[in-house]
């Protein structure tokens, strides 16, 4: 017997139209709430940016993009199709294996008209609560408030999927001596749409992941010297060997009085402006569950592979969690696995097991070392993907598979320059 619930989806990019459409499948009643007046979350590329650049005045107002002008995906589009609706090469009429944003956004446009997800959005409508009350006896439903155009309401809801995106709070590198009395422009990755506010301009990045690469190189264009600095011990140190303006430096040991930075690595420079490419926060300001979640930057928790919350499961859930990884595979396998939760044909461990399992990953993670920013850092391995879509019994094709594999492969082996080249070597554009 299959059950047919009310259910709230927070957001409309990639993991909330991925909800919706597997909780229609399923019969599920659902009402996507999106703030904007469109679809795609970051995908839909917003020029604006914030009026204050560091994010310090609360109730300044809030960009959700984080898209630059010139951004091409980080992955080839093949990796970033959903398993039965994919990106069609001919009519996007690209031949760079990686697609713009503006192409992204195409394609979850279709996919929204294909599924019939477009009438299900209630655009422009914010929500500000959602809370969980106890209805009768042990039986939870949850009170969501939204917002449109300042006018109020409040439904209830058998259950609640949260897509509201991870790309929007940003996290900026404050424990840097001198930091705190710099005076000169400084600005996160968050508000960079392109590289003219750093003409002519000597510019420290602070950063080493894709973002702060791609930036760095855009900037390097135009800005007289672009330093790039990380704390990880695996960034390499040096002269860039293909910018003439451009050196990778480690972390920043303080910011003298007269704007010098100081590297660990001996160098020092009189710098003009600082770009922050050092990510973002998790953040759920409308979650009103009575302490029975925490959020830290970048923890979530207690959260059942990432997804569950057991002392709620399967009524509130998350998309998209992971970071770095397949994103789109991803939130697809995880939108079926809910949706079944919620009509139970797929059953969940207990709660005490649910909490079990979150307890003794937190506990690996302290074996390896693993510092706690990263505990929904997954990486690029198919073993999460493949046991998700195992729950509700998909297979991940054996082509798609090999596809996955090649990329990590290509990752590990030919590094940030040569991994897009090594992996079209063999898929080439057509696949
Ligand atoms: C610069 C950058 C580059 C990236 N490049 C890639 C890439 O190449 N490949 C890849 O796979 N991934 C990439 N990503 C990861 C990207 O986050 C995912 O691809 C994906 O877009 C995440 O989708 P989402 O639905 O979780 O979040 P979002 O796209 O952020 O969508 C969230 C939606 O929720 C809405 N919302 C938020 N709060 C509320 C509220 N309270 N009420 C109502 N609506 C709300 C927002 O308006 C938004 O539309 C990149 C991310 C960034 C920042
Ligand atoms: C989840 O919602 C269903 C339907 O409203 C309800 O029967 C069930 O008790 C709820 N589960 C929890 C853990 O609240």
């Amino acid at each position: 017997m299959t059950t047919s619930l009310k259910v709230a989806v927070i957001g409309a990019g990639v993991a909330g139209l991925t909800a919706a459409r597997e909780l229609q499948r399923e019969s599920h009643q659902v009402v996507i709430f999106e703030k904007s007046h469109r679809l795609g979350g970051i995908w839909a590329y917003d020029p604006r940016v914030e009026s204050d650049p560091l994010e310090t005045d609360p109730t300044r107002d809030v960009v959700h993009g984080s898209m630059y002008k010139s951004l091409r995906t980080n992955f080839p589009r093949h990796l970033m199709s959903f398993t039965d609706f994919k990106f069609k090469e001919k009519i996007y009429d690209d031949h760079n294996i990686n697609p713009g944003h503006e192409e992204v956004l195409k394609f979850l446009e279709d996919f929204a008209t294909q599924f019939e997800l477009t009438e299900l959005i209630r655009f422009s409508t914010v929500v500000t609560r959602v809370e969980v009350i106890d209805v009768d006896l042990g039986i939870n439903s949850f009170v969501v408030e939204s917002k449109t155009n300042e006018v109020s309401l409040v439904e209830m809801f058998d259950a609640v999927v949260v897509c509201n995106g991870h790309n929007t709070q940003l996290l900026l590198a404050t424990d840097i001596p001198g930091i705190e009395t710099w005076s000169k422009e400084q600005m996160h990755s968050h508000n960079y749409r392109d590289p003219e506010p750093f003409r002519d301009q000597i510019v420290v990045v602070i950063g080493s992941g894709p973002s702060a690469i791609d930036i760095s190189r855009e900037i390097a264009m135009v800005a007289k010297e672009v330093h790039m600095s990380s704390r990880s011990p695996r960034f390499k140190v040096g002269k860039s060997d293909k910018f003439e303006n451009m050196w990778q430096h480690s972390k920043i040991l303080k910011i003298e009085s007269d704007d010098t930075m100081l590297f660990q690595d001996g160098f020092s420079v009189k710098t003009d402006i600082i770009h922050h490419c050092t990510g973002y926060k998790l953040h759920f300001p409308f979650l009103e569950t009575n302490g029975i979640i925490s959020v830290q930057d970048k923890r979530i928790g207690p959260l059942y592979k990432h997804v569950f919350l057991p002392q709620l499961a399967p009524n509130l859930s998350f998309i998209g969690i992971p970071e770095l990884s397949f994103t789109f595979t991803i939130i697809e396998c995880q939108s079926r696995w809910i949706a079944q939760a919620l009509s139970k044909k797929v059953s969940l461990p207990s709660e005490d097991e649910m909490l079990l399992d979150v307890q003794q990953y937190y506990q690996e993670m302290i074996e390896k070392g693993a510092p706690e920013h990263r505990t929904h850092y997954i990486g690029f391995q198919i073993s999460y993907i493949d046991w998700m879509f195992g729950q509700t019994g998909m297979v991940l094709e054996k082509h798609s598979k090999d596809m996955f594999e090649y990329f990590s492969y290509c990752l590990i082996n030919a590094g940030v320059d040569g991994y897009m080249n090594a992996f079209s070597q063999k898929y080439g554009i057509q696949s």
